[in-house]
Formats: structure tokens, C-alpha cells, sequence
């Protein structure tokens, strides 16, 4: 480690304007000086998702605001920084377009480096920052928007191993939540009622088990939800407090039974390369849910591998994930200048085929 260095960044790729200021001194040690992060849920709560437009006129509106909120918190001026990262994809194309222009106008104001992160490398680096977890270790992203198993080998170097084919389980978590007239967001209101559901009453489908490999699909479970609902309706004339219950736990245990089975196949193809300190990190607003982390655990248990899951602060979306992703890319020599393109997708492997679909909060990929 040669220098310590203060990275401010910045992220605006979905539904959160948020900027951070990130210090790692020459020990590795990295801290979070400050993490401003504006959410929008408000702003969107009448149409059912996210709405670009919206979404990326309140970024532009909201950067300054967390920019100098940010530095002021860290008690740091511009002149302390080193670096300047953003967010430059993959997300909802306005929102990433806000954050890459207050970046460089920040940059071309200051003659601070810019560093453009793939907001994914954000997420996927930030056991890094929260517990210094060695290369190379083995993430699982599980939010609203985000759902794939990926070899974290560099800063810049990740394999995918599989990921969803169409819905991320958030996203399922929170539709099943609307067909049952359960709060947004989904997941805590539908782990809340499986708590006391039968898990066995309804039989769900379990996605892709019987394909190969670790990829996912979650959009079928919510159908069968709602077919399942339809008929207790037609049969009952309306659902008690039981069935809901009972369709939340059926739901729950197949997204459980899923993730556990793909998670003991990932585990398998990164054991298969020998690490040295096997480590399975989980991150994304998923990762809250006590049946699916049990789940992982135990898998982890039995296959020797370390689990670990960054705090849920720092597993939903953030800048300070990005300060850091910036920090580790400016120590391998990256810098972007003022071509630096906002990307509406950009998968972090790029050698694997790209998957398929774009679920409420943008691109998956
Ligand atoms: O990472 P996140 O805050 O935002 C992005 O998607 O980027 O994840 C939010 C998602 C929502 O879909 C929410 O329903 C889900 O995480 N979530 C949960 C739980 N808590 C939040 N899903 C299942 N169980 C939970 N306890
Ligand atoms: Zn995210």
C-alpha cells in the first residue's frame, strides 16, 4: 500500500442520490468518513416502480446537496480528495447520466482524477471495505434489482457463474406483496406473514433446479401465487389471514429451497479453484431475510466456506460502496476523462453471455 487516499463518490443509478467520502490509509484500512444517501421512495410510490424521469431529474436536483452534505460531514474541503468516482452504469440511463456530469464538472472544476465504477463491482467489492475479505471470494448480489453468484478475483476482474433470468427475488418478494395487498417494500411484509405460515399447503414450483449450472428465475413464482390466490378466491370467496400466510410461507421456502440449491452449486465451482480462505459474501436488501441467510449459512457450514454479509446500510444502495470501488481502481492506474460514458448496461464479466431481461429498477446486467 503506497499512499493513503480520500475518495469522494458519487451514485445515482437507480432510486437513491447518494454521495460518500471514503479514506483507506496505507495500511489497507479503509473508513467511511461520511455516506449521504437521499432516497426517492416518494417520489414513486403512486406508480407502482421506479419512474426514469423522475427518478433522474431528482438526481441532477439532489447531487449538490448530498455532494456538499457528504464533504461536510467528513469535515474534508475538494482540496483533500484525490479522486472523484461515479457511478457510470449499469442503471436507469437518466438517473447515471446526472451523477457522470456532476462528477465531471467536478473533476474539470478541481483537476481531480475521475473514476467511472460499475455500480455492480460497488456492491460486489464492498466485503472489502466493510471486513478486508482476501481475493479471490465468492459473492451472491440479491436486491430489487440485482440477482447473480460472481468470482470476485480484482477490482476489475469478476466471473459470473449465473444469475436471473428474469426477475430479481426482491422484485418477486414485492410483487407477491401486491397480490396479497401486503405494504411495500414486499419482502419484510411477506417474511413477516410466512413467520407464521405453513410452508407446506401450497406447492410452488422450484425455478431451474433441473437445468445445470447457477441460473435463476424467479417471475414464474409470483404467477403461481397468483393462481393459487385466484383459486382460493373462486373456492372461498376471499383469503383469511391463514392462507395469506400459508401462500407466503410457500412462497418464501421455494426462493429458500432455490438460492440454497444454486448457492451449494456456486460454492462448488469456486472451491473447484482451490481459495485459500473460501469466503461466501451476500449482499443486497434480500440478504435481510433471516430464512434465506439461514439457508446460505448452512450451506456455507457444510461446505467449509465463510459466510459474511456487509450491514444492511451498506448492502442496499450507497456511495461509499462506490468511494471504495473508486479507491481500488485508481490503485491499479485507472483513470477516465471526460469520455467517460454513462452505460445503461454493463456486465461486470464481460467474457460470460449476457443475461436476459430488465426488471423495475433497470438493466440486470
Ligand atoms: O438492495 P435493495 O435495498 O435495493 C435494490 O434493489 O437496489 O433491495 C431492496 C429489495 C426490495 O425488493 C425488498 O423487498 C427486498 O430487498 N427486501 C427483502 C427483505 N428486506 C428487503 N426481501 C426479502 N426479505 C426481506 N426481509
Ligand atoms: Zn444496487
Amino acid at each position: 500500500m503506497v499512499q493513503t487516499l480520500t475518495v469522494l463518490g458519487l451514485e445515482s443509478s437507480c432510486d437513491d442520490t447518494a454521495a460518500a467520502v471514503v479514506r483507506q490509509s496505507e495500511d489497507g484500512q479503509a473508513r467511511i468518513l461520511s455516506s449521504v444517501v437521499h432516497g426517492q421512495t416518494e417520489l414513486h410510490s403512486d406508480f407502482g416502480g421506479v419512474v426514469p424521469e423522475i427518478a433522474a431529474r431528482a438526481h441532477a436536483e439532489k447531487l449538490d446537496v448530498c455532494v456538499a452534505q457528504a464533504l461536510d460531514k467528513a469535515g474534508v474541503g475538494l482540496g483533500a480528495l484525490d479522486a472523484i468516482a461515479v457511478t457510470a452504469g449499469p442503471g436507469l440511463i437518466g438517473g447515471v447520466i446526472s451523477g457522470v456530469m456532476c462528477a465531471k464538472g467536478l473533476s474539470a472544476a478541481t483537476g481531480l482524477p475521475l473514476v467511472g465504477v460499475n455500480h455492480l463491482a460497488g456492491h460486489a467489492l464492498t466485503p472489502r471495505l466493510t471486513d478486508r475479505v482476501a481475493y479471490p471470494y465468492l459473492m451472491l448480489l440479491v436486491s430489487g434489482g440485482h440477482c447473480q453468484y460472481l468470482i470476485a478475483n480484482g477490482p476489475d476482474d469478476f466471473v459470473r457463474l449465473g444469475g436471473t433470468i428474469d426477475d430479481a427475488p426482491g422484485e418477486a418478494f414485492d410483487k407477491t406483496a401486491r397480490l396479497l395487498g401486503l405494504p411495500q417494500p414486499g419482502g419484510p411484509s411477506v417474511e413477516a406473514e410466512a413467520k407464521h405460515g405453513d410452508p407446506g399447503r401450497f406447492r410452488f414450483p422450484r425455478p431451474l433446479l433441473d437445468r445445470e449450472g447457477c441460473d435463476l428465475s424467479f417471475s414464474g413464482l409470483k404467477t403461481a401465487l397468483m393462481r393459487m390466490r385466484d383459486q382460493i378466491v373462486r373456492d372461498k370467496g376471499g383469503l383469511t389471514r391463514q392462507d395469506r400466510a400459508d401462500l407466503c410461507a410457500g412462497f418464501q421456502q421455494a426462493i429458500v429451497d432455490t438460492l440454497a440449491e444454486k448457492t451449494r452449486r456456486a460454492i462448488a465451482q469456486y472451491l473447484a479453484n482451490d481459495p485459500a480462505d473460501p469466503v461466501l459474501a451476500v449482499a443486497g436488501g434480500v440478504a435481510a431475510n433471516q430464512a434465506i441467510r439461514q439457508a446460505l449459512e448452512t450451506v456455507c457450514a457444510q461446505t467449509d466456506t465463510r459466510f459474511t454479509a456487509p450491514p444492511l446500510a451498506l448492502c442496499t444502495d450507497n456511495a461509499a460502496m462506490i468511494a471504495y470501488a473508486g479507491i481500488e481502481r485508481f490503485r491499479t492506474g485507472a483513470r477516465d476523462g471526460m469520455d467517460l460514458a454513462a452505460r445503461p448496461r454493463w456486465p461486470l464479466d464481460q467474457t460470460s453471455p449476457a443475461m436476459l431481461g430488465g426488471g423495475k429498477k433497470g438493466a440486470k446486467a
